[in-house]
């Protein structure tokens, strides 16, 4: 007997992800990485400034387990002054690690036994894993190109008494789309009868272009049985600190925190001090971020209208969908291992988001949180296609 004849992987479909695929071929290769999403350009200094002064000023032991009060307290004002909603910032709000941390403690507190969790598609890869992991069975619902509005009869119908947690992700990974105040009211209207929770994973709620993005914190229904999951790491180019956090009613985050006590006990200390003073000292730090990314996003675009690839709509998150039926008929993951190969520019193949990819869709997602110079390099590449 060997110890790999008797294991039971309790995720046998489960590999490295395509990210960590893409950025390795890239770097091997030597192409523009439009692939992970994460900035290539620093974070404001007087934030490193801030964390460099924390660890150097002795905070540098475990935090409380919900996390540090004064970063709580200037959440609950950030969550004040953008949607107008009052949350209790000890009872309501819990500093996890990363985003990431707290969709899992989510799903790992809520979900029971064969419960069914309702994914649309394509969906954040986290997501499945999680749900398997807890012993639920995830339902999905399509949201189609190029709009990826979701289709509320097909959702209507996925619903069973088995139904416990809804995922919704606004503005979306991959597609770039956002969702309308309708689409929330749609959805309370379908669960509004049954014993439902949301989470809702709302890591780009900062970045969203023309009309404000909609979030749960502004659904009056809805909130009250939501949690709601945010990040640092994307609101302040700041990737690798992996400080996120979750806001949900009381007896929800007491389940909550009953998980993340024992995944994470806490956040590093030095970095929630050090963005717990810089949201005090920079109230509007998070208010220039959607002008920030659409000049990102319009320079990329306009770069390659021209070309053979057909830009889908984006009006949130930094990714940009492009179509490339006119330039190949290979499938997505072979034409991005192509791009890298030949053309030098890495992007994330679409279908990787689908348990089921729809038939003869050839999209692709570029990263737009780049350099300038990063994105003219790129679609100059492209634009030769
Ligand atoms: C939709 C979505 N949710 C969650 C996360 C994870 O965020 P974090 O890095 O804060 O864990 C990401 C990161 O890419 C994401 O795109």
């Amino acid at each position: 007997m060997t110890i790999a004849s008797v294991l039971i992987s309790k995720l046998p479909s489960v590999g490295t992800t395509i990210f960590t695929k893409m950025s390795a071929l890239a770097a091997e290769k030597g192409a523009i990485n439009l692939s992970q999403g994460f900035p290539d350009f620093p974070p404001d200094s007087r934030l490193l400034e801030r964390a460099s002064q924390a660890i150097l000023t002795g905070n540098n032991q475990y935090s409380p387990m919900t996390g540090l009060p004064m970063l709580r307290e200037a959440i609950a004002r950030l969550i004040e002054g953008h949607y107008g909603r009052k949350v209790n910032s000890n009872d309501d709000i819990t500093v996890t690690s990363g985003a990431s941390e707290a969709i899992f403690d989510a799903i790992a507190a809520l979900v029971h036994d064969g419960d069914e969790v309702i994914l649309f598609d394509p969906a954040y890869d986290l997501y499945e894993p999680a749900v398997t992991l807890a012993g639920g069975v995830c339902r999905r619902v399509i949201l189609k190109a190029p709009d990826f509005r979701p289709d509320w009869q097909a959702f209507s119908e996925l619903l069973t008494d088995k139904t416990r947690l809804v995922i919704i992700n606004t503005p979306h990974n991959p597609t770039g789309s956002c969702w309308l105040e309708e689409d929330l009211e749609s959805l309370w209207q379908a669960i509004a009868q049954r014993d439902i929770y949301v989470l809702s994973d709302e890591v780009y709620e900062f970045i969203h272009f023309g009309k404000s993005a909609v979030s749960v914190h502004q659904h009056p229904e809805l909130i009250k049985r939501s949690l709601v999951v945010s990040s640092f790491g994307k609101s302040f180019h700041l990737t690798g600190w992996k400080v996120g956090y979750i806001v949900a009613p009381k007896a929800l985050t007491v389940e909550l925190r009953k998980v993340h006590q024992f995944v994470s006990f806490c956040t590093a200390t030095p970095l929630q001090q050090a963005l717990a003073e810089h949201l005090i000292a920079e109230p509007e730090a998070s208010a220039g971020l959607s002008g920030f990314y659409q000049q990102k996003r319009d320079v990329l675009r306009n770069a390659l209208a021209d070309s053979r690839f057909t830009l889908l709509p984006c009006t949130g998150t930094y990714f940009q969908l492009l179509d490339y039926s006119e330039i190949s008929d290979l499938d997505d993951v072979a034409f991005c291992e192509w791009l890298i190969d030949q053309v030098g520019v890495a992007a994330i193949p679409v279908s990787v988001f689908y348990q089921q990819p729809p038939t003869n869709q050839r999209l692709i997602r570029l990263c737009f949180a780049k350099e300038e110079s990063t994105l003219l390099d790129a679609a100059q590449r492209l634009a030769r296609l």
